[in-house]
């Protein structure tokens, strides 16, 4: 027995070597850490359980009879974050460039399939050169089995992946079928590389404009969270766990600590009372949840259209909010994608959301339409009308035509609408509105500047105020912006135990 034990040690010790320590410290030079650190660092202390340790590759052929590769290139088990069950694959880029062979792709869709069974989330940490070249189309079966297994989590428990190193062709679409993506500055990502673009189409560009984070937060919308590097990868992780349930039928966790509810006299300076001047709605956020403490989602994208998670009373909720610092606030192809996906998050995993409005209407333009912002727009109305979570709308100050009723609107999926004074609720603003209704009369005035300014009044007395959507009761009540964490605590509680029956049908058809 001492001699089989003795053994059992030293084989454990040898497969955790990986790719051995000169391709470790390779790895170390470039700023990143190795698969077997990533996980240590990710997971409570010595709360990791692996599972496929000792799994080997099958194939024979290309000189693979002789190559080892431990753990055929992924770390897998089961492990604690802040006390809770998560499983995870962590992809070892010492070992055959932590290319994904068949039984690779196995052991990381075996993980998924005990986070299923479980109800816990799924890490995956990727860092690797794609499908193992030496294995064919073994490796190819492998990735369909890890895209399917990712199509069967979503929206069962939540899956976030890591990209802290080469994320190329195919192996960049189980990242996208999950439900956030951290990336990290050292990392790129592309289904197809540089070399291969410059062949067919001849454009030059860098892997790192190409597939960068930063490139994928600004332009493509990949990415949900930008890291420097692994560690803080892995803490935004951590973080964002944290507000999350491990499954669809439990609660997040809840976190106590802010029970305060005393008016916040800031709030009543942060929106100024003229529409057209610009704030940065961050600030009401941070005035009214715990802490003021606000994890953003895809800051650098879309920015016009702010979302993320906070707590109000320790518990967790979704925001959408316009930001009036950016294109007014507007809402273009980009933002009603970045809202629509998240509500969609936020009501699979039973989060209450607030969305809170100050919305001059969709964004204009000639790009706009040819890029779909009738099909993207009609994401966002799709998203919360299917949504069945309880949903506050905050009005804080304009709220204008389809951009309102898109906005979460009473009429599409609100359960209590609060507006601030500042609040305009209109068909469009009423500058625009004038020139539609009131045009001849404008011409044919004799001072045509005093009249359109006297019309623009009458129509914004009309409209553009919250107690005519008050007396039609598209608003629930006006409050003083300083009460608004104690509406919204209130609000929440009554609508903790929701109920929203839909017709059974296999699934809605949202506009993709
Ligand atoms: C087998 C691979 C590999 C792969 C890398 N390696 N990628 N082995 N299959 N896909 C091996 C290398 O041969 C090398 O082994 C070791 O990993 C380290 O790789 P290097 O090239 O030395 O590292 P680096 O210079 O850092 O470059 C990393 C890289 C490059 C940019 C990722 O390796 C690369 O371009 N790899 C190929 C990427 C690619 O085209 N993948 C697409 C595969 S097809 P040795 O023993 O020499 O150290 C695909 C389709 C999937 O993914 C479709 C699914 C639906």
């Amino acid at each position: 027995m001492d001699d089989l034990i003795a053994e059992l040690h030293t084989r454990r010790a040898e497969t955790k070597q990986g790719g051995g320590e000169t391709r470790h410290e390779k790895q170390r030079a470039q700023g990143k850490m190795t698969a077997r650190e990533r996980v240590d660092n990710l997971c409570d202390k010595d709360s990791f359980e692996e599972f496929g340790l000792f799994a080997r590759h099958r194939q024979t052929k290309f000189g693979m009879l002789t190559k080892a590769a431990p753990s055929d290139g992924v770390v897998t088990g089961a492990a604690s974050i802040d006390g809770r069950l998560i499983h995870l694959a962590s992809q070892d880029f010492s070992v055959l460039g932590g290319s994904a062979g068949e039984v690779h792709s196995l052991k990381v869709a075996d993980a998924m399939h005990r986070s299923l069974k479980t109800g816990s989330p799924f890490v995956f940490i990727n860092d690797s050169g794609g499908a193992r070249v030496q294995e064919g189309i073994d490796s190819l079966s492998g990735y369909g089995q890890v895209f399917h297994s990712n199509v069967l989590l979503s929206g069962a428990v939540p899956q976030i992946s890591l990209i802290c190193g080469p994320c190329a062709g195919g192996a960049a679409y189980s990242p996208a079928l999950t439900d956030f993506i951290i990336q990290t500055r050292k990392a790129q990502m592309f289904i197809t590389g540089p070399q291969v673009i410059k062949q067919v189409t001849g454009e030059d560009i860098t892997a790192e404009e190409l597939g960068g984070a930063d490139s994928h937060m600004a332009h493509s919308g990949v990415v949900h969270f930008v890291a420097e590097d692994d560690e803080e990868a892995l803490h935004i992780c951590r973080r964002l766990l944290s507000f999350l349930p491990s499954n669809n039928l439990e609660a997040a966790p809840f976190v106590p600590g802010d029970e305060n509810v005393d008016p916040n006299p800031e709030l009543n300076k942060i929106v100024p009372v003229d529409p057209k001047v610009g704030y940065d709605v961050r600030q009401v956020i941070a005035g009214v949840v715990d802490r003021g403490d606000f994890l953003e989602v895809q800051a650098g994208h879309a920015p016009n259209m702010v979302i993320g998670f906070a707590r109000i009373l320790g518990n967790t909720i979704g925001i959408i909010a316009n930001q009036p610092a950016v294109l007014a606030g507007a809402i273009n192809n980009q933002a009603a994608n970045k809202a629509a996906r998240f509500i969609r998050f936020c009501n699979a995993f039973n989060l209450p959301m607030v969305t809170m409005v100050d919305v001059p209407g969709y964004l204009p333009g000639v790009e706009q339409e040819y890029n779909g912002i009738i099909r993207n727009g009609a994401k966002l109305l799709f998203a919360y009308s299917a949504a069945t979570v309880p949903m506050i709308q905050l009005i804080l100050r304009k709220s204008y035509g389809g951009a309102h009723v898109a906005m979460c609107s009473r009429d599409i999926a609100a359960d209590c609408v609060f507006a601030w004074p500042t609040a305009e609720i209109a068909v469009m603003g009423a500058e625009g509105a004038v020139e539609i209704v009131f045009r001849k009369e404008m011409q044919e005035a004799e001072d045509k500047v005093a009249r359109r300014a006297e019309l623009i009044q009458e129509y914004r007395d009309a409209f553009a105020s919250p107690y005519v959507a008050a007396g039609r009761r598209l608003v629930d009540d006006i409050i003083e912006p300083a009460d608004t964490r104690k509406h919204l605590a209130r609000a929440l509680e009554y609508l903790k135990n929701k109920r929203d029956q839909r017709p059974p049908k296999k699934h809605g058809l949202i506009p993709l």
